[in-house]
């Protein structure tokens, strides 16, 4: 088939911004096909370009010859289309469209490209197989949704850029090349070709390049900036994906919180046209713990936690019995209405709750003012009535415990919660609960590596009131950090940073590190904090997360061109891929035998 030149085609519009007062207009439209359907002498194809489709009809009566070139139109030819813009005749609108009730009549048609059958339908609703979708990842971008959710993200990074500017702040780059910085993740390392068996390592974030541009006196830096880690995915991780990063000088902790919120406030407002209520209520990480069971609580409903263990400390039955002499917690939540739930559902929740590392879960459903329950006969009247005060039961509840260690019982409880909010319907969809989680404790013992280790990273200062207990009791010391939490979803997190030479000395000792490790791996800030470092700190939002959020996507993998797949693989590219032997010889690099 010949395919023609651009030639006069210009655009005029883009097919799915058209509207009802754009009717009696020559317009010139250039996008894809997206469906053609012949009905003889009238043809319809469903125009797409980024901004929407738009419907261009085909008619013998007005232009034969354009007609029968539509004939031989595919799904995702590209095409350039001239015609006038009309309503469309009474009773054919259609409302899915947001140009549903106009149409292009054509007068011309460029047929610019032509395209294989693409292995996909380009729309929203077409289950396709992810890897399917990430190999023809140019494919799937074209779907409206996608196309909407890059768009989202490309204004709220202009609103970030835009915000911050109006505050001061300055948008400076940090090298990609550098030195590792411990963000908990393990580096992607790159070799050096010019200092053979050396390596740079990824960013896994800006840290010690914003802290250092504080040293220098740039006061309020931002920048909206990509880092790197190595650790496994989930739905919500990538091995790369990006931050809006921060750092002010002079300032406590509020400051960078109002600043944040102010942020948020601005980019909803501008971006959704949703008016957030700032500030944001504050909960310490204990109270997270203990009412939630995680450090992100979703907040947008109730069936919190409670923690019984008081209440069956004196219970003859083995497993709480064990749970309290391993110094663990029994806690519970109550399902109001949870008493319709069938054997089987129950029994799912037990094997739900086991993924998390509980050995079961007891459940009691109260059935007139008294517990059905295989537990009841361990229970004295007076233990079950405190515990029904403490979860507030009431008729045809459902209470379900949990016991063993404190950490155990809280994620399965926590993750538990989650589970029955999103079946039961509890979760308002369209709300926004912001909540900044503070009081981390600073350093928190690692079993496995036999040392502390920080919680957040090691650059976070102690809070002022806990610094004496750091030599003595790094265990009790709280930390000036913050994480803020939207929706059940950690957004940002940050701190105050120790800028005394002293204290950040001490925080690498107490972390395991030598005075010579902590020179040889972080000298420079050690040094760079003895030439007159201002009080400082900052914080850094996941961006991605964040676009995930505002745009309702369950994936991350949805607000990003092109993302990994869980394995860390770019299906399009195929990368990370071999390298043949004389990349690696120039790199000093050999290779161990591996198995095919
Ligand atoms: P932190 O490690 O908490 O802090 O990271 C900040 C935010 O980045 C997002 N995030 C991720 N998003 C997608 N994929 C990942 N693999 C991933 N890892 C983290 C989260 C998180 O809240 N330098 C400090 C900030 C500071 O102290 O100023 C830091 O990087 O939303």
């Amino acid at each position: 088939m010949k395919i023609d030149l651009l030639g006069d085609m210009k655009r005029t519009d883009y097919c799915g911004d058209l509207r009802e007062g754009d009717a009696g207009r020559e317009v010139t439209l250039l996008g894809w096909v997206q469906r053609r359907r012949d009905l003889g002498g009238l043809i319809f194809v469903e125009m797409r370009d980024r901004q929407g489709i738009v419907q261009v009809v085909f008619n013998s009566e007005v232009d034969p010859e354009v007609h029968e070139k539509a004939q031989s139109l595919r799904s995702e030819y590209v095409i350039g289309v001239k015609g006038k813009v009309v309503l469309r005749p009474k009773g054919t609108a259609n409302p899915k469209l947001g140009t549903g009730e106009i149409e292009v009549i054509a007068t011309s048609l460029k047929i610019l490209n032509l395209s294989k059958t693409p292995p996909f339908l380009i729309e929203d609703e077409e289950e396709v197989a992810e890897n399917t979708r990430l190999k023809y990842r140019y494919l799937d971008l074209r779907k409206p949704r996608l196309q909407q959710n890059l768009i989202l993200r490309h204004r709220v990074a202009r609103e970030v850029r835009n915000y911050f500017d109006r505050l001061g702040f300055l948008e400076i780059e940090t090298p990609m090349l550098t030195k590792s910085t411990p963000e908990g993740a393990r580096d992607f390392l790159v070799p050096s070709r010019l200092t053979p068996g050396h390596f740079y390592a990824l960013p896994q974030s800006p840290q010690l390049f914003k802290q250092i541009l504080m040293i220098s006196g740039f006061d309020r830096y931002f920048q909206i900036v990509r880092c790197f880690r190595d650790e496994d995915l989930r739905s919500d991780r990538q091995p790369e994906f990006t931050q809006i990063d921060v750092e002010m000088s002079f300032v406590k902790v509020e400051d960078i919180q109002r600043t944040m919120e102010g942020l948020m406030v601005h980019i909803f407002r501008q971006v959704l046209g949703v008016e957030l209520e700032a500030p944001f209520p504050s909960m310490t990480y204990e109270e997270a713990m203990d009412r939630y069971g995680v450090d992100k609580p979703d907040i947008r409903f109730g069936m919190e936690l409670r923690d019984v263990t008081e209440a069956l400390r004196h219970s003859p039955f083995h497993v709480f019995k064990e749970a309290i002499e391993t110094k663990g917690a029994i806690k519970a939540i109550n399902v109001k209405g949870g008493g319709v739930f069938s054997r089987k559902e129950v029994d799912d929740l037990t094997h739900f709750v086991q993924n998390f590392g509980a050995k079961g879960l007891l459940s009691a459903k109260i059935v007139q003012n008294e517990w059905q329950s295989s537990i009841r006969k361990f229970i004295t009247e007076e233990e079950r009535k405190a515990i029904d005060g403490i979860l507030d039961a009431g008729e045809n509840d459902l209470l379900l415990f949990v016991a063993g260690p404190g950490g155990v019982v809280n994620q399965s409880l926590a993750n538990l919660r989650l589970h029955l909010g999103a079946k039961l319907g509890l979760i308002p969809e369209d709300q926004y609960r912001f909540v900044w989680i503070v009081d981390f404790p600073l350093l928190e013992y690692d079993e496995k590596e036999g040392r502390f280790v920080a919680v957040h990273h090691p650059f976070t200062a102690p809070k002022d009131e806990d610094l004496e207990k750091l030599r003595e009791h790094p265990e009790l010391v709280r930390a000036k950090a913050y994480d803020l939490v939207l929706n059940g979803s950690e957004i940002g997190g940050g701190s105050i940073r120790n800028h005394l030479e002293e204290v950040q000395s001490l925080v690498f000792e107490k972390l395991g590190m030598g005075e010579e490790e902590a020179r040889e791996r972080f000298g420079f800030l050690l040094e760079a904090l003895e030439y007159g470092t201002p009080p400082h700190g900052g914080i850094a939002f996941g961006f991605d997360r964040l676009i995930m959020i505002l745009s309702h996507s369950e994936s991350i993998r949805d607000v990003i061109a092109f993302p990994k797949t869980q394995k860390g693989t770019c299906l399009m590219t195929e990368a990370p891929s071999r390298v043949d032997s004389k990349q690696l010889d120039e790199l000093w690099i050999k290779l161990k035998e591996m198995k095919a």
